[in-house]
């Protein structure tokens, strides 16, 4: 058993949840009228509604012990003042300094990084409007039209997810595309549609030496140049966004065309650093800021609510309590709001790379489950896809399920007020999720419509939804980028107090390298498509193998 396993505030939890088994929340909300006020809380224009969850007064507490016993607060202080957390490569985690005061000192290894952070952040904003504003112009003076950010992972997905989400906000004459998959499909689909005379490309990667974003930047470099632009455009054209000076001037861009940021900024904490380029193009800097300020405020209530009434604790330690002591593997994250579609996806690498770990600060495997599987889909359209599942499936899958009370775009059709629809849809769900429906509700129903007695006793166990399955309801009353930067710092924070108590380093991913390793090793035997014979597949197991040559043979059209 691990220190953990065996803790006192661990195992008061294991036997709190014998006593909770067989508990229907139903009985819960029975026997509490005040479930509502006692369960929810407010931050930063964010409502967090927990109380259709699994727990009592006694459960909260319990957590909350247990988050103190693994010194949440400690860690929290050690991260917010640039303590090395990320021990495995010995760096400060930081992207929270990205969103504070200039006037707060944060200091890495004895060095005031703020005023850094606001040098850069000024350049990038003022590169942004000036192409947003048309005094930053392509080679032939046209202004830009079309930005194309190569990018993956981290240096991908939150500009992508953040630009989606805050489309309302868009400058009307920019158009931004994201290239992010090596699959030649993805550039080339992208490319088809442009003009370089009006093409800004973005190159964004931490490192520049990331195998699917530099195989695009050079395609994209090279569809440029064959174009017809000339050799010396590249330098209005391309811009980047990395840490290493060295490979973006072997790239062939001029150091006043980078915005760079710093080691200990994580990929995927990373879209509040230059890498937030393309969102601030989109949006502008004022509302660049605003989404900072957004997340700064989500810090500020992190770093000193108190833990029962702390947003991001009560999330993590939420999710711990269904992780390890009701076997849920999975979690849903599901908004009821289409502007956030692609948050699920950027959820999956915050949350997944972060706490995908099974080896314990220490470097011991743990004996207890750590980051569960990240999934989800705007509503209602999940409803009609896995929501089956949800209710009526053998799993417990615990929800976030978000909404606004304002759409940004309030149709009123000859059916009615589409965001109302919307809205009783999202409500039904988390209440039929926790209410369910008995049998004795189904008889009662089917004998209403005047079914035989046959058919009800044979229908009657399908259409039983056990209930008791758990959710969280996080609204806000608008998706605006001041909302938007407190939702996504809300997740950050969640994650890292979860990744505490597992007592895992949230901030590496070893876990991505050796596919990498592999993948280098078996490119040269691929060569065929070039039309030059690889060298013979070698080293590998016969699965692999045997496929490596049947597309030797294959990959050729007669
Ligand atoms: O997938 C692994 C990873 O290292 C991510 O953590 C990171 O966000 C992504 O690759 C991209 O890396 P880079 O920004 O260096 O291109």
């Amino acid at each position: 058993m691990s220190a953990l396993t065996e803790s006192p505030a661990w195992m008061a939890l294991a036997r709190h949840r014998e006593s909770m088994a067989g508990v229907h929340m139903r009985s819960l909300f029975a026997g509490e009228s005040g479930r509502f006020q006692r369960f929810s809380c407010e931050a930063c224009g964010l409502l967090l509604d927990y109380a259709k969850n699994r727990v009592t007064n006694e459960t909260m507490s319990l957590l909350m012990a247990l988050a103190r016993q693994q010194d949440v607060s400690g860690w929290r202080e050690q991260m917010f003042s640039g303590g090395k957390i990320n021990i495995t490569e010995n760096r400060a985690v930081l992207h929270t300094a990205l969103r504070a005061p200039v006037d707060r000192p944060v200091y890495v290894d004895g060095h005031n990084i703020a005023p850094d952070i606001a040098r850069e952040l000024k350049r990038m904003l003022h590169f942004a409007d000036a192409v947003r504003y048309g005094s930053w112009t392509g080679y032939t003076s046209r202004q830009i039209r079309d930005i194309v950010s190569i990018g993956i992972g981290g240096s991908d997905l939150g500009a992508v997810m953040v630009t989606e989400a805050l489309r309302p906000y868009h400058h009307p004459d920019l158009r931004l595309r994201f290239v992010s998959n090596v699959d030649g499909t993805h550039l080339a689909e992208t490319l088809g549609w442009l003009d370089p005379e009006t093409t800004l490309f973005i190159i964004a990667s931490k490192t520049f030496t990331t195998q699917e974003t530099m195989t695009n930047a050079h395609s994209a470099r090279a569809w440029f140049l064959d174009e017809g632009a000339p050799e010396d455009a590249i330098s209005r054209h391309f811009i980047a966004l990395s840490t290493n000076e060295k490979e973006v001037r072997a790239f062939g861009i001029a150091l006043e065309n980078m915005f760079t940021f710093w080691d200990w900024v994580g990929g995927r904490y990373s879209l509040w650093s230059s890498i937030g380029l393309p969102i601030a193009l989109a949006i502008g800097s004022d509302r660049f800021q605003q989404l900072l300020a957004g997340a700064h405020a989500m810090d500020e209530h992190f770093r000193s609510a108190p833990f029962e009434q702390n947003m991001p604790i009560i999330m993590a330690m939420l999710g711990v309590w269904y992780v390890n002591f009701w076997g849920a593997g999975v979690h849903a994250i599901i908004p009821y709001d289409q502007y956030l579609h692609r948050f699920p996806s950027y959820m999956q690498q915050a949350d997944m790379e972060s706490n995908g770990k099974s080896v314990d600060r220490d470097g011991h495997f743990v004996d207890y489950d750590t980051g569960p599987v990240i999934f989800g889909e705007p509503g209602t359209n999940g409803q009609h896809a896995f929501f089956q599942l949800m209710h009526q499936g053998t799993r417990v899958i615990p929800a976030d399920f978000l909404a606004s009370a304002i759409s940004h775009n309030p149709l009123v059709g000859p059916l009615g007020a589409h965001h109302e629809i919307l809205l009783a849809n999202f409500y039904a769900q988390t209440e039929a999720l926790m209410l369910g429906k008995s049998a004795a509700e189904v008889r009662a129903e089917l004998q209403n419509s005047g079914m035989s007695a046959e058919r009800i006793a044979q229908l009657t166990p399908h259409k039983v939804f056990s209930g008791d399955r758990p959710s969280n309801t996080v609204l806000y009353k608008k998706l605006d980028p001041f909302t938007l930067g407190a939702l996504i710092a809300l997740y950050e924070h969640k994650i890292f107090v979860q990744g505490v108590v597992w007592n895992v380093n949230s901030y590496d991913q070893w876990g991505v390298e050796l596919g990498k390793q592999l993948a280098r090793e078996i490119l040269p035997e691929l060569g065929v498509t070039a039309r030059v014979i690889g060298r013979e597949p070698h080293g590998h197991d016969s699965s692999t193998v045997g496929l490596i040559q049947w597309f030797r043979k294959n990959c050729v059209e007669e």
